[in-house]
């Protein structure tokens, strides 16, 4: 190396670019393999499925999907009459049978009201722990029962109810168990600490309880979209313009839902869906992660125009 190379940064910036793309397409090929045994889709009936917050977005698709395949179907939500609506159309239009369990997931009464009905089936096949929410707001605006309620609906009810539909589904060596966490999960995200850590929380808890039961019939996948259009930013406070942003960057529910089937058929126990989502993760795993938060969180933040109000 001559005397005028080792003064000039560039080879050394151009050998960790290098070097960042290379540990990062190692992350996203490792995330992306086939990691366990598939689950076959169409239900050989009876079998049930079960989907928290099928009342819209994410969770209104993979209800449509699954009774399209054959299951009869667990409603869960809130809002109960948006609920009973989709049950008739599903029953008038796969023939399945269709029950509504209006429940809000952060009540430990409504909770085992599901935990009840789930374990005292003998057809519980699938389950869709995909009910959840944002903030908009920042981390210190929160109360104490914001808090709580976002920690139980995403980590105690999915973590319950995956407790309570295990027994049936290895005796019957046959289920899947789909928690939706999200891109967010792996970023340590400023503006969005809470939803960040607990999707976090929710991939980490799916991948290890899928490795634990591998080979025994049952499947675990963490569904981690991105930016998608459904209620969700709208539900949170984000302005109404927030789809607008970034528009490369948003997918459909359809889309998303249609890998994570997909994904459950090739024993893909981490699903991100969409090319952008997965470039985002494998960027995640180099040095530039920094940069690619602080992006996100500016971003965020200009779109809020809001500044924290402290109490
Ligand atoms: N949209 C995105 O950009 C995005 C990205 C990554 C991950 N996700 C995740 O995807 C999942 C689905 O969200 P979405 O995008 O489809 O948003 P959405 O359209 O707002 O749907 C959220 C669903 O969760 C239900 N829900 C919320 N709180 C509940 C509670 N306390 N008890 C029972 N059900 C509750 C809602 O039903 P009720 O209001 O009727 O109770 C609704 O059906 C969430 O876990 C979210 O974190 C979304």
């Amino acid at each position: 190396m001559s005397k005028k190379d080792s003064h000039d940064p560039a080879w050394l910036t151009t050998l960790g670019l290098l070097a960042g793309a290379a540990a990062g397409y190692l992350a996203w090929h490792k995330l992306n393999q086939t990691a366990g045994p598939s689950f076959r889709l169409r239900s050989r009936r009876p079998e049930t499925a079960v989907v928290t917050g099928a009342s819209s977005g994410i969770g209104a698709v993979y209800a449509r999907k699954l009774a399209s395949l054959g299951y009869d179907l667990v409603l869960v939500a809130r809002r109960e009459d948006r609920l009973r609506t989709m049950a008739t159309e599903l029953t008038e239009g796969h023939g399945v049978h269709t029950e509504v369990l209006a429940a809000d997931l952060a009540l430990e009464r409504d909770l085992q009201r599901l935990e009840d009905r789930i374990v005292h089936s003998d057809s519980m096949t699938v389950l869709v722990n995909n009910a959840g929410f944002g903030y908009s707001r920042d981390f210190v605006e929160l109360s104490p029962e914001e808090i709580d309620r976002l920690l139980d609906v995403h980590l105690r009810a999915s973590v319950r109810l995956s407790r309570a539909v295990l027994p049936g589904f290895l005796q019957r060596s046959r289920g899947a168990i789909v928690n939706v966490s999200s891109l967010a999960g792996f970023m340590a995200l400023p503006g969005a600490e809470l939803y960040a850590a607990s999707k976090g929380f929710l991939t980490t808890f799916s991948r290890a309880l899928g490795r634990q039961w591998a080979g025994s019939g049952v499947v675990v996948q963490a569904l981690c979209p991105g930016l998608t259009r459904t209620e969700f930013h709208q539900a949170a406070g984000y302005p109404s313009d927030t789809g607008a942003r970034w528009p490369w960057a948003w997918m459909s529910a359809r889309e998303v839902v249609e890998d994570s089937l997909a994904g459950l058929e090739l024993g893909r126990s981490v699903v991100i869906p969409g090319a952008v989502n997965q470039a985002c993760v494998a960027i995640l795993a180099t040095p530039l992660e920094g940069v690619l938060n602080s992006l996100i969180s500016r971003r965020r933040r200009s779109g809020l125009q809001q500044k924290p109000v402290l109490h």
